[in-house]
């Protein structure tokens, strides 16, 4: 049986001495054993990568991620952050074409390509992001878009690269404080296309976007869903550990 995936991203959020308290109350709660059936996931900003691999210690059942990287290993690209520095820092996993990049730093589908494949080479887990906009939902197209987003970014994969993969499906309408959450009858459609497309061949086909502790279990009923990547509900441990105990009561962790 495969894990849930729960996961959160602090986005541009917290120094290092709340990274380390809250990933310390972490590591505490859980005593190095993840709740059942769940696969728990960090993502904090570069600047507390080592702090909190450090807090989280070896064999921690949290998996620790970055939320970008740069394909290429080093060179002339200032600013950025290769995949195998943010290896070097503790990363497990690489958060791949999330909305914000896209919209703002002109992440594109070549772009995420070039992630996906360095983040393989280096063995780390690509968490790939998609999702359509409100125009896009709106003139109908929303599975279209993101199965073309996601193609796009694994196409020529062989099976055992692509089985390396989580995806997370994240509608941009869903996202944020601006967002409006969506309602499980209108994600059934683009998570049974995903499904039929990528879920068996990939590691996970995770939900994100206004996931909170009222909705969560009801997402994780969606089929083929299997796990959650969350923003603002989780940046307090509390939430965090909440939304670990929803996943862990919840039939597609327990059956
Ligand atoms: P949110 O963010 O849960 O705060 O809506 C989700 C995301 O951007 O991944």
């Amino acid at each position: 049986m495969c894990p849930m995936w729960v996961g959160t991203s602090w986005k541009m959020s917290k120094g290092l001495a709340e990274a380390r308290r809250y990933v310390r109350g972490l590591a505490d709660h859980l005593d190095g054993l993840a709740p059942a059936g769940v696969q728990p996931f960090v993502i904090p900003s570069f600047t507390a990568l080592a702090a909190v691999n450090d807090e989280l210690g070896a064999d921690s059942p949290v998996l620790l991620g970055a939320q970008n990287a740069h394909w290429e290993d080093q060179g002339a690209w200032t600013g950025e952050v290769s995949v195998a520095q943010a290896k070097d820092a503790g990363a497990q996993l690489v958060e791949i074409g999330h909305s914000e990049r896209r919209e703002h730093f002109g992440e594109t589908v070549q772009t995420t390509r070039l992630k996906v494949a360095a983040t393989l080479t280096h063995e780390l887990v690509p968490l790939l992001c998609i999702g359509e906009s409100a125009e896009v939902k709106q003139a109908g197209g929303s599975s279209r878009f993101i199965l073309e987003q996601a193609a796009g970014a694994l196409d020529g994969l062989d099976p055992e690269q692509l089985a390396r993969v989580v995806i997370a499906y994240e509608p941009i309408w869903a996202i944020g404080e601006t967002g409006r959450p969506a309602t499980t009858q209108e994600l059934r459609e683009p998570f049974r296309d995903l499904g039929r497309e990528y879920g068996r061949r990939v590691r996970g086909l995770l939900y994100g976007g206004s996931v909170n502790l009222d909705n969560a279990a009801d997402l994780l009923g969606i089929d083929h869903v299997t796990g959650l990547f969350v923003g603002r509900a989780a940046w307090q441990l509390a939430g965090f550990l909440s939304l670990l105990e929803i996943a862990a009561a919840h039939p597609k962790a327990t059956g």
